[in-house]
């Protein structure tokens, strides 16, 4: 089977915007911990027992999880196949590539997902199965949070800081590609989107940088 470039766009927008709601879901869902301990543990309780009594105990996330799984796998495939099409239609590099090709976010979209995808690793390891957490008990992820970004493990919180960001970038120039993928854009709709996803990226930034920020300088403990 080989699909066309085009069934290969669309699997990349649309496994795209699913991981986008992931994020501001997760984003949102971390912002508990500015309303205390005890709720930030309660929601991550509550994320174990989604769908109960329907669904076992745990069901769901795992659901979600193997989602998740496929959605980030069927991403980085087809954006493999398709850099891999781009690089034999030309390859022989442009004799004068011109510096400023697209802008910074576009320029970054390959290696920002490796550093994003290197981040979701050390980050499952640390707050999820806890191995590189301090404290690193599943049922107290308040506890682990908090252990995480204190002030003497800065450089924690700095590669949070950096990983993050590039998620944004990733962000902002994803929404826009699939925006373009999913339907043709006029230079107004066009300048619209990129407002758009300017604007959502910057948002999620800011709601998951509040979260190290606010445990390193002492707003919450
Ligand atoms: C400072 C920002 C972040 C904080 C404080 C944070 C916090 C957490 C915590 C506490 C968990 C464990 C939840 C549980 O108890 O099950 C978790 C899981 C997870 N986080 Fe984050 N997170 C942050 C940023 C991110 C980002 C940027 C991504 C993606 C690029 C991400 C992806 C995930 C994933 C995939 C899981 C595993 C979900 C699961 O299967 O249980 N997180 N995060």
């Amino acid at each position: 089977m080989r699909p066309s470039s085009v069934v290969l766009k669309l699997i990349m927008a649309v496994s795209g915007i699913a991981l986008v709601l992931f994020l501001f879901a997760h984003a949102a869902g971390n912002l508990k911990i500015f309303v205390g301990n005890e709720d930030f543990d309660h929601y991550a309780h509550w994320l174990r027992t989604i769908g109960t009594p329907l669904l076992p105990d745990v069901w769901f996330l795992w659901i979600m999880r193997v989602g998740l799984l496929v959605a980030v796998l069927a991403h980085i495939w087809s954006a493999t196949v398709l850099t891999v099409r781009a690089k034999k239609a030309r390859p022989v590099k442009y004799a004068h590539r011109p510096k400023i090709q697209g802008s910074y976010a576009a320029r970054t979209m390959r290696w920002g997902g490796v550093l994003v995808l290197l981040f979701i690793i050390y980050h499952l390891l640390d707050l999820t199965t806890g191995h590189l957490n301090p404290v690193g008990d599943s049922s107290r992820p308040h506890a682990n949070v908090i252990a995480d970004f204190a002030p003497d493990r800065w450089y924690v919180t700095l590669f949070y800081t950096v990983s993050i960001i590039a998620v944004g970038l990733h962000l902002q120039h994803g929404i826009f590609s699939a925006v373009r993928t999913l339907g043709q854009q006029t230079k107004h709709g066009e300048r619209r989107a990129k407002a758009a996803a300017s604007l959502l990226a910057l948002a999620l930034v800011a709601m998951y940088l509040s979260v190290p920020f606010a445990v390193l300088t002492g707003l919450v403990d």
